[in-house]
């Protein structure tokens, strides 16, 4: 039984990571940003296309498959615009609303045996989500939805995803997840200690930003899992004095040993922009440890030896990733519901066994 999976939107390969460790081998990735071609390629088994998925035609798909038995697509589209951190009248504006359509076409056109889509749990209410669905299943899919807590999955954060699992030989069972890495502790517990602006000589990924003489104040009055109305007047930011200002407590905190971290967005690396002050070292979240919660494995490389660390966009693939632990669930589900139709059919299911497929 040759399996073969394509991830559109690939980023960095969180997702593919997982897939692959749970038994789906990916072909290729795709996606239009050339700065995760390093990461995706140096740390997963599969080819990088630099392009821009609304223009990948179901011609250049099928190609990418090569000839397995079973196909299997999947894909995380940009969630900003859907996310709660973006607001309403943006979100419209958004040309990144529209490649869900290009996904669900490619779909329609080519007819992958199993597809997968991941993304915020926001989606869900979403007139272009339920056009996905809708298109799956017109195209004869079996559709099922779920909004999971990336908890169950061995995920250490609170993050909250969407996951939609399709398939042509009937319903995927969404499998839980096998490890029980689920406190802050127990996944970057170990790490070795730095300061503020300083980078690991053993991992240069272990590197945190450097902070400014009010926010090292700010973090060295911070408690765990407290919020800056612990602080001294003095250091409070002057938007939070405001009536207005009053209610956002989750900027500027620290994260609690023994909890999960916060959601890991694409500004973990920053003090101020959440709950991401380390438990009890002054500084925030390292690129590594925000890496590690995402559950990437400790030796990920997301940047060639020599090349500047550029937290911005590295905290943006990081933050923006598919949590491995998560794609590998997805990634076993998929092999688990492929080898029972498999076996069932004795291999018959398989659409064009034996035929060379276009
Ligand atoms: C949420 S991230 C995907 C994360 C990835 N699945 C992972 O696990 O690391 C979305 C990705 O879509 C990519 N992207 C945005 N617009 C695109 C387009 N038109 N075609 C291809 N990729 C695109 C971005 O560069 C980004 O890497």
């Amino acid at each position: 039984m040759k399996i073969s999976a394509v991830d559109l939107f690939c980023g960095v390969g969180g997702l593919t990571y997982g897939m692959q460790r749970g038994g789906i081998p990916v072909a290729a990735g795709v996606d239009v940003d050339r700065s995760c071609q390093y990461p995706y390629e140096a740390n997963n088994d599969a080819d990088f296309v630099l392009q821009d998925v609304t223009t990948l035609t179901a011609k250049s798909l099928r190609k990418l498959f090569g000839g397995a038995d079973y196909r299997v697509l999947v894909g995380c589209a940009p969630c900003q615009p859907f996310s709660s951190y973006s607001h309403g009248l943006s979100q419209k504006r958004d040309a990144r609303w529209s490649l869900l359509d290009a996904f669900g076409n490619l779909v329609s056109e080519v007819k992958p045996d199993v597809v997968s889509m991941e993304n915020v749990i926001e989606l869900a209410t979403q007139p272009i989500c339920r056009r996905f669905l809708k298109t799956l299943r017109r195209a004869g899919y079996k559709v099922s939805v779920h909004r999971v807590r990336c908890a169950d999955f061995g995920v250490p954060q609170t993050r909250r995803r969407l996951v939609v699992l399709a398939s042509l030989h009937g319903e995927v069972k969404l499998q839980k997840g096998t490890s029980a890495t689920k406190t802050v502790r127990e996944a970057i517990g170990g790490l070795e200690r730095i300061e503020a602006g300083e980078s690991s000589k053993r991992d240069r990924l272990h590197c945190s930003a450097s902070l400014s003489s009010i926010n090292l104040a700010r973090i060295r009055a911070s408690k765990p899992g407290g919020t800056w109305r612990d602080w001294d007047v003095s250091i409070v930011a002057r938007c939070h004095l405001k009536k207005t200002g009053r209610s956002f407590k989750s900027v500027y905190g620290r994260m609690k040993w023994t909890e999960p971290s916060p959601t890991i967005t694409t500004q973990f690396f920053k003090f101020g922009t959440g709950r991401f002050g380390h438990p009890e070292q002054d500084r925030a979240l390292s690129l590594r440890e925000g890496a590690i919660l995402q559950t990437f494995p400790k030796r990920y490389r997301f940047s060639r030896r020599g090349d500047v660390i550029a937290f911005q966009n590295l905290g943006r693939l990081i933050g923006n990733a598919v949590p491995v632990k998560l794609g590998e669930a997805i990634g076993r589900s998929i092999l688990a519901h492929l080898k029972k139709i498999d076996e069932t059919a004795g291999g018959r299911l398989s659409p064009k066994k034996g035929k060379k497929r276009r």
